[in-house]
């Protein structure tokens, strides 16, 4: 299955990618993991990202774009993926579809998650990510065991340097100014489905798999 998963920051991508991917057992490519694993490492196109993703903004087409191309071709995506905050722009959306064609794949679904701006805000101020495994945590909807520590791995939980509240709202404007655009463009592709991400995480998870069974 190769599937893209559309929504606004804190719409609920990682958390569902996550799932689907132990379901299907198919890499999560998320291209926000991407780029803070290289500013994390430091790389000279970390630092350089590292300047957008504080101000909400969005790292240049060119740069995501070649990450993407060069993860697709890797060998676990031969049997499937899903997209996690990738594609964000038009040129974005028209570059896959170059790589589908180079690859002789298709995109069979695209699955835009919505949510009401309030609750996107109140699920950002509220997100904690382990710093050592990923996983992400919400201190409300969904907290770990220990505060602070991740359940899975006993790393240390922290909160994301571009979830204050002045940069969740830049990143939801641009959303609404460079990303929403893609939803009529999956429509017009005929590969859209809308899920009600206002439901809770587990109900959320059964429409996504009732859909994509059904489809
Ligand atoms: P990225 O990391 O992709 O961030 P984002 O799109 O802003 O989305 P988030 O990761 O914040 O939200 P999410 O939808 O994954 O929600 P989550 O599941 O964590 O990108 C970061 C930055 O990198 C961008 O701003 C940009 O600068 C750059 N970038 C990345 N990709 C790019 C691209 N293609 N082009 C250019 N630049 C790019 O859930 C959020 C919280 O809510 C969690 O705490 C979770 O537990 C909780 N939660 C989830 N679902 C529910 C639910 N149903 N009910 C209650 N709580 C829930
Ligand atoms: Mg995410």
């Amino acid at each position: 299955m190769k599937l893209v998963l559309l929504g606004p920051p804190g719409a609920g991508k990682g958390t569902q990618a996550k799932m689907l991917m132990e379901k299907f057992a198919i890499p999560q490519i998320s291209t926000g993991d991407m780029l803070r694993a290289a500013v994390k490492d430091g790389t000279p196109m970390g630092r350089k990202a590292k300047e957008y993703m504080d101000a909400g903004g969005l790292v240049p087409d060119e740069v995501v774009v070649g990450i993407v191309r060069d993860r697709l071709l890797e060998a676990d995506c031969a049997s499937g993926f899903i997209l996690d905050g990738f594609p964000r722009t038009v040129a974005q959306a028209d570059a896959l579809q170059v790589s589908f064609q180079e690859m002789g794949k298709e995109l069979d679904r695209v699955i835009s998650l919505e949510v009401d701006t309030d609750a996107l805000v109140e699920r950002l101020t509220g997100r904690r990510t382990c710093s050592e495994c990923g996983r992400g945590y919400h201190v409300t909807f969904d907290p770990s065991l220990q505060p602070g520590t991740c359940d899975a791995c006993g790393g240390a939980l922290i909160q994301r340097d571009d979830d204050k509240e002045e940069t969740i709202r830049k990143r939801l404007q641009v959303y609404t100014e460079q990303t929403a655009p893609l939803i009529s463009y999956y429509q017009d592709a005929d590969v859209l489905m809308k899920v009600d991400g206002m439901l809770p995480i587990t109900q959320v998870q059964e429409k996504m798999l009732s859909l994509l069974q059904a489809s």
